[in-house]
């Protein structure tokens, strides 16, 4: 019979996820470690807040969560991060393109700055970082354990706003890029998918939830049809399901996790 913590086991694997120290990113790296990972890489500018995670993640299991500080909005910074991991590891087997920042504003008062620090970050830097990485992601992968590439994406990919202009164009890039590259990149055995959450709790939506009194998060609760916000078990368990042998029939795809957001909108 199937061993279903087989199925969902990342025992002894080798995890990069950019924008680790908090949020989503610290919720999947937490998965990889819970599902026996045996060393995951995260990433951010904020080195004390970066290094008080990895420090607590590796107190939490037996694998090991390593920090690297770096700004990857920046090309230099997407070159000093492979340069790291090429230094430290022969291979890699799960890169998951986690770090964005969410940018909002009216068309009329978009600047070229805003643009470009959305695009540069959101989209730019998860393409050439993948690049970069490609090496050491193509060494073990394998026909029957593939490596994985995961982005992510946002529901606001799918959605019209007039407010998010840059960022939304930003993920909805990414989701573009995901069939386009999981077709490049499959006869190296490498599983390309990106995930869509909707609300969740992070740094990022601090200002929408943190008053859990506030009228306007009870309306956002009311108007999600899980009538939550996502959380650390909801992200690490998708992520785990991606990247482990359960989900190594998915490339290409967009899985949205969202408790249903999309439907009302
Ligand atoms: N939270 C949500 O509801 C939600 C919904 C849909 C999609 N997302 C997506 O989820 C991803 C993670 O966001 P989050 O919500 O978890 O926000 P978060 O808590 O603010 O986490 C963002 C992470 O990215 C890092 N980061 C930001 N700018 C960076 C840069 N220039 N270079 C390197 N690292 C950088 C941050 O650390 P430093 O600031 O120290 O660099 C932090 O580790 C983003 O791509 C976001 O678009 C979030």
């Amino acid at each position: 019979m199937v061993k279903i913590e087989d199925l969902y086991s990342m025992k002894g694997k080798i995890c990069v996820v950019t924008g680790g120290s908090t949020g989503l990113g610290s919720y999947m790296a937490e998965g990889f470690l819970a599902a026996g990972a045996a060393r995951v890489y995260i990433t951010a500018r904020s080195e004390n807040t970066l290094q008080a995670k990895a420090a607590e993640l590796t107190g939490m299991c037996d694998g090991e969560c390593i920090a690297i500080a770096g700004d990857l909005a920046t090309l230099d910074g997407v070159a000093a991060l492979s340069t790291t991991l090429h230094d430290k590891e022969d291979h890699i087997d799960v890169l998951v393109n986690n770090a964005g920042i969410g940018t909002g504003g009216y068309f009329e008062q978009l600047s070229v700055d805003d643009w470009d620090r959305t695009m540069d970050l959101n989209l730019r830097s998860p393409l050439f970082l993948t690049q970069a990485l490609l090496d050491l992601l193509k060494q073990n992968a394998s026909h029957d354990d593939p490596a994985r590439v995961v982005f992510i994406s946002s529901v606001a990919a799918s959605e019209v706003f007039k407010h998010v202009m840059a960022y939304s164009t930003s993920k909805k890039g990414l989701e573009h890029m995901t069939p386009q590259l999981a077709l490049a990149l499959c006869d190296d055995h490498i599983l390309v998918n990106s995930i869509a959450p909707g609300r969740f709790y992070s740094e990022m939506t601090r200002g929408a939830w943190e008053d859990p009194e506030d009228e306007s998060f009870k309306q956002s609760l009311l108007r999600i049809p899980a009538h939550r916000y996502g959380g650390l078990e909801d992200m690490a368990g998708v992520a785990v399901m991606l990247c482990s042998r359960a989900g190594s029939y998915f490339t290409g795809e967009v899985l949205n996790l969202d408790g249903g957001h999309r439907l009302r909108h």
